[in-house]
């Protein structure tokens, strides 16, 4: 486990001991960054954390704020975890600003590693070797002062995302979703990356008989993410469309926090909320701990603990029913432990 920033580690902490309870067989190590390493090992990201990430079955991370960034690039590109799977789903209590938030139930699978992420940016200059940036109708911007960003798309990347959704599609058909990758992207505009992305998405998901697919451009899916939730099950997009659409999902159900995630890879995956560090609440104790409570019961499912995530789900569903509890982005007055308090006592009801 690692607490990351400002307001974070009031979330992690007592996930943790949520998760404790759940199941007292996992073994947490917390390991520090951020920071607190900073002033006391006069590193961001210690040796040890790194050698703690590795030799753990997977980490769960709280949110970068600056301090931690370095931990969360080691976790995604370090560590390949390629897919990140951020589930939208409103359960009743949550504050929704929809008029009808009842349907509200898909699952975006974003890529966690290439797009215009991590930061690949130069001077224009160096433009004046791309062919295709000659046919624009302007001066042609190597001749101007200013700057690039580089969008990278792989194919082994884009394959594996498919994929990725495709099985999560799968696994959701056999609870009864219905089957349906929607891919989201820009290929009108962008044909050889968002145009590549939709060929691999298209001919992917038909190698699944069971799976359909739609695909819409990436600026009318951002509408229907508003206007028709409904019709969406398992949603593919690119690293920086699937990052600011997930906060706009997010905010349909409620706000980021409500919102988990997890980001896979072959060989490892981390667990994280959709929010960041909420430097604004920092030290307040009222950041609402249900994204990363429901981030917990993901790593409990990939752990193999399918019934005790299905139970903190049910747990925290509960509280929001009864609506005594709730902190204050949900419109209560109770401090996050007060939230994790009454979590637990259903928790414990439950058993
Ligand atoms: P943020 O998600 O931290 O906060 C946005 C707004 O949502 C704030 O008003 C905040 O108070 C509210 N909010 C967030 N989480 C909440 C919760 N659990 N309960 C109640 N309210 C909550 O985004 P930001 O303010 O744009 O960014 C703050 C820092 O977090 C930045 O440094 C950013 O880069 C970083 N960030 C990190 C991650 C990550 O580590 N995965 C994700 C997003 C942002
Ligand atoms: C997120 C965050 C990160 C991202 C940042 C902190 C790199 O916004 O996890 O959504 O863009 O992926
Ligand atoms: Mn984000």
């Amino acid at each position: 486990m690692i607490a990351g920033d400002d307001a974070a580690p009031e979330v992690v902490h007592p996930t943790v001991d949520v998760l404790r309870l759940l199941v007292p067989d996992i073994r947490f190590v917390e390991a520090p960054g951020g920071r607190e390493a900073s002033e006391s090992y006069g590193d961001a990201f210690p040796d040890e954390t790194r050698k703690a990430i590795d030799a753990a079955a997977c980490t769960l991370f709280g949110a970068s704020g600056g301090p931690s960034r370095p931990i969360l690039w080691y976790l995604r590109w370090g560590k390949e975890t390629y897919v990140n799977v951020r589930p939208v789903r409103w359960c009743p209590g949550y504050r929704s600003p929809m008029l009808h938030p009842r349907h509200i139930d898909y699952v975006i699978v974003r890529d966690n590693l290439e797009g215009m992420y991590p930061p690949r940016e130069g001077d224009i200059a160096e433009l004046g070797a791309l062919a295709s940036s000659r046919s624009w109708w302007q001066a042609h911007p190597a001749e101007k002062r200013g700057a690039y960003a580089l969008r990278i798309c792989t194919d082994e990347q884009m394959y594996r995302l498919a994929v990725a959704a495709c099985e999560l599609a799968l696994f959701r058909q056999a609870a009864d979703y219905p089957g349906r990758v929607t891919l989201g992207a820009k290929y009108s505009i962008m044909p050889r990356t968002d145009g590549r992305l939709r060929t691999i998405v298209a001919e992917t998901v038909r190698t699944y008989s069971s799976l359909s697919y739609q695909e819409f451009l990436i600026d009318d899916l951002a509408r229907r993410l508003i206007a028709s939730p409904e019709t969406l099950d398992v949603v593919v997009l690119s690293n920086e469309h699937g990052d600011i659409l997930a906060d706009v999902a997010s905010g349909s159900i409620g706000g980021l926090g409500l919102s988990p995630s997890g980001c896979f890879g072959e060989r490892y995956a981390y667990f994280e909320p959709v929010h960041g560090s909420a430097p604004d609440l920092a030290g307040k104790g009222i950041i609402n701990p249900t994204a990363m409570l429901l981030s917990g019961a993901m790593m409990l499912a990939y752990l193999g603990y399918t019934e005790q995530a299905l139970g903190l789900e049910r747990a925290i569903e509960q509280v929001y029913r009864e609506g005594v509890s709730l902190n204050r982005d949900q419109g209560g007055s109770a401090s996050t432990m007060e939230f994790v308090e009454a979590v637990v006592e259903s928790v414990v009801s439950m058993k």
